[in-house]
């Protein structure tokens, strides 16, 4: 997300956005979101929530090739009153938050290339738009995304960013849901994800624990590898409620004189759906 000139490169508006130019992607490229697209069509059922799986179907997405992104707002637009607009890469937060503020989701054009299958840095059309695009089918979904960018615009003024980007990470890119006595996945950084669609529900290494607005902006995250604790919403309505309904400001302010939590870190208040064993995370460890 973050980037710090201000300026939008060469070709881009004032607004960062590009034309997605989507007669410009080649066969390969088309052949390469369906390969992405299949993998994960196979996996998720069972797995991700409904809604997602809605989402897809609203939109048309099981059909073959990159989506056009003027057809996926037009469908949107009819729902939820979001779009897609094409982004040449990372956009600095006021930028990325003044979009979400007006139902406009930022999506990268390009995709990763075979050697990149299972791992890239820079999020590419597949993650953006296979995994964020289908749950803003969902009215409540919706207007949590457009209260975020709300409140990273407030955040910034605060200088509180830091703390609110956890928010989202541990939401929007890695959350999970409660679905009967299982849990469901919905954030678009599994979803998105061979390895990790697996991992987050059925591996006992990660920590799987409630949501708790507060606990959640203490807890730092890894972005190198899949995370160590998953935090579980119980429903999308829920987790309007217990953000958009509360005045970030006082907490923010308590959060200056709290102390952050490692990932891997499981405290006596929470309510623990699964206490990891954190084998992953310390095979990986330099020794
Ligand atoms: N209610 C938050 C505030 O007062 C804004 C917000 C809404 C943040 C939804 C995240 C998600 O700043
Ligand atoms: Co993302």
């Amino acid at each position: 997300m973050a980037q710090a000139d201000m300026t939008p490169p060469e070709g881009a508006a004032a607004d960062w956005t590009v034309p997605q130019d989507w007669s410009a992607y080649t066969p390969g490229e088309h052949a390469m979101w369906d390969r992405l697209f299949e993998r994960q069509a196979a996996m998720l059922p069972g797995r991700v929530v409904p809604e997602f799986l809605e989402g897809l179907d609203i939109l048309r997405m099981a059909r073959p090739g990159i989506p056009d992104f003027a057809e996926l707002s037009e469908r949107l637009m009819k729902r939820t009153g979001w779009q897609v607009v094409a982004v040449p890469g990372l956009v600095p937060d006021r930028v990325f938050f003044a979009h979400l503020a007006n139902r406009r989701f930022v999506a990268g054009r390009f995709i990763r290339r075979p050697e990149q299958i299972d791992y890239l840095q820079e999020p590419d059309v597949f993650h953006d738009v296979f995994g964020h695009v289908p749950l803003l089918t969902h009215p409540a979904f919706a207007d949590y995304m457009q209260a975020y960018g709300e409140g990273g615009l407030r955040a910034d003024g605060l200088g509180s960013i830091d703390h609110l980007a956890r928010l989202y990470w541990y939401t929007v890119e890695f959350g999970l849901m409660r679905h009967g006595d299982d849990l469901r996945l919905y954030g678009a950084g599994i979803v998105s994800s061979f390895g990790e669609s697996v991992f987050a529900l059925e591996d006992a290494s990660p920590n799987r624990i409630g949501f708790d607005l507060k606990r959640l902006m203490r807890t730092q995250y890894r972005i190198d590898d899949y995370q160590q604790s998953y935090f579980v919403i119980d429903s999308f309505e829920d987790l309007l409620r217990k953000t958009s309904d509360v005045d970030f400001g006082p907490i923010y302010r308590e959060l200056e004189t709290e102390s952050d939590v490692a990932p891997d870190v499981v405290l006596a208040q929470d309510r623990v759906y699964h206490r990891g064993s954190q084998d992953h995370a310390r095979a990986k460890m330099p020794c």
